[in-house]
This record gives structure tokens, C-alpha cells and sequence, in this order.
């Protein structure tokens, strides 16, 4: 059973994430989202939230989402996990996701991070600036799942 780890913030999930979720499933037999609770990022939205709009928007099978606290590589270890699912967008991307990688490697160097790169039609995406779009009153249809879209409006009409 070769299972991998797909972790992020995911404040909120956008079509990238599914993007890259879907290529991801069909390469290992079980893929776990995993939604930190150690990320240096202020989110809008809370763990549950973020962790309902992910189980509502994905169709594979072989996906779960689990919430985690603590070390990714700890998570990782604890599933049996083989492999770290990162997406690439651009070049932008790579020296952090370098640095991150490298660092778990350091941590556990018998689980590989394997990076896929996002379909162009997602690789300009973030959470933040759908967020930015969202909040100031702009479409982000086709850019995240239906329900996303309905929650960031309900929150920022609040
Ligand atoms: N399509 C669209 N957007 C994408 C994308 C894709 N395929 N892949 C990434 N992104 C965007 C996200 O929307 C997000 O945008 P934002 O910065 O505006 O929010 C950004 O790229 C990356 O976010 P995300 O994919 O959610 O991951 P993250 O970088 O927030 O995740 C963790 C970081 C959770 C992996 C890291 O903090 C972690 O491992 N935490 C646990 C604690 C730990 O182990 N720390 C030590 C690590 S060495």
C-alpha cells in the first residue's frame, strides 16, 4: 500500500489543489490531505472549515482528509506514509518548496517529496488572492469549488 501525504493550509482549497489532489490519486493507492495546524499563516477561514470544504470537493476514492498537529514529518511517519505531495505553479515556487523539502529530508530521509506541477489553467491561483478578489466584490468562479465560492461571499457580506 503506497500511501502519500498531500499537506497545505488550504485557507481555502482552490481548483489547483483538486488539480493536483487528482493526479495524485491515480499514482499512489492512498493519498491523505493533510490540513495543518502549524502554519505560519492567519486564515480566514477555521480547521474545520477548511478541512468540510476539502471532504465536499473531492471524488476520488482513495483520498481522506485528516487535521494535523505538529511536524509533517511526524504526521507522515505516524500513516505510513512513502512520499509528500507539493504542487509547483512557477518558478516562484521552488525556492520554498526547495527549503522545505530539504528540511524534511533532514527530519526523515526515507520519505521522498515528489512535486507535481499545477495545469496551467491554475498556475497563476492563490488562496490569498482569491481571498483579495473575493473580499473586493470580484468572480472566482471556476477557480474554486462552488461551495468555497458561496463561503467566501457569505463571509465577506458579514
Ligand atoms: N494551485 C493553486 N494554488 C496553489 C497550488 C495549486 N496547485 N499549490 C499551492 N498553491 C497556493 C496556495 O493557494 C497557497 O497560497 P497562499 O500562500 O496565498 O495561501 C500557497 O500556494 C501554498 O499553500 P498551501 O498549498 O496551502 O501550502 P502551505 O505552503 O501553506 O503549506 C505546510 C505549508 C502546511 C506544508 C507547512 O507549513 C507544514 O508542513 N506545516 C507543519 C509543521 C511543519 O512540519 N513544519 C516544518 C516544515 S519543514
Amino acid at each position: 500500500m503506497r500511501i502519500a501525504i498531500y499537506p497545505g493550509t488550504f485557507d481555502p482549497v482552490t481548483n489547483g489543489h483538486l488539480d493536483i489532489l487528482h493526479r495524485a490519486a491515480t499514482l499512489f493507492d492512498q493519498v491523505i490531505v493533510g490540513v495543518a495546524v502549524e502554519t505560519n499563516k492567519k486564515t480566514l477561514f477555521s480547521l474545520e472549515e477548511r478541512k468540510h470544504f476539502l471532504e465536499s470537493s473531492i471524488k476520488e476514492p482513495n483520498v481522506k482528509v485528516e487535521i494535523f498537529p505538529g511536524l509533517l514529518m511526524h504526521f507522515a511517519l505516524s500513516k505510513g506514509a512513502c512520499a509528500i505531495i507539493r504542487g509547483l505553479r512557477a518558478v516562484s515556487d521552488f525556492e520554498y518548496e526547495f527549503q522545505l523539502s530539504m528540511m524534511n529530508k533532514q527530519l526523515n530521509e526515507k520519505v521522498e517529496t515528489i512535486f507535481l506541477m499545477t495545469a496551467s489553467e491554475y498556475s497563476f491561483i492563490s488562496s490569498t488572492m482569491i481571498k483579495e478578489i473575493s473580499s473586493l466584490g470580484g468572480s472566482i468562479a471556476g477557480l474554486v469549488p462552488p461551495m468555497v465560492e458561496e463561503a467566501l461571499k457569505r463571509k465577506f457580506r458579514s
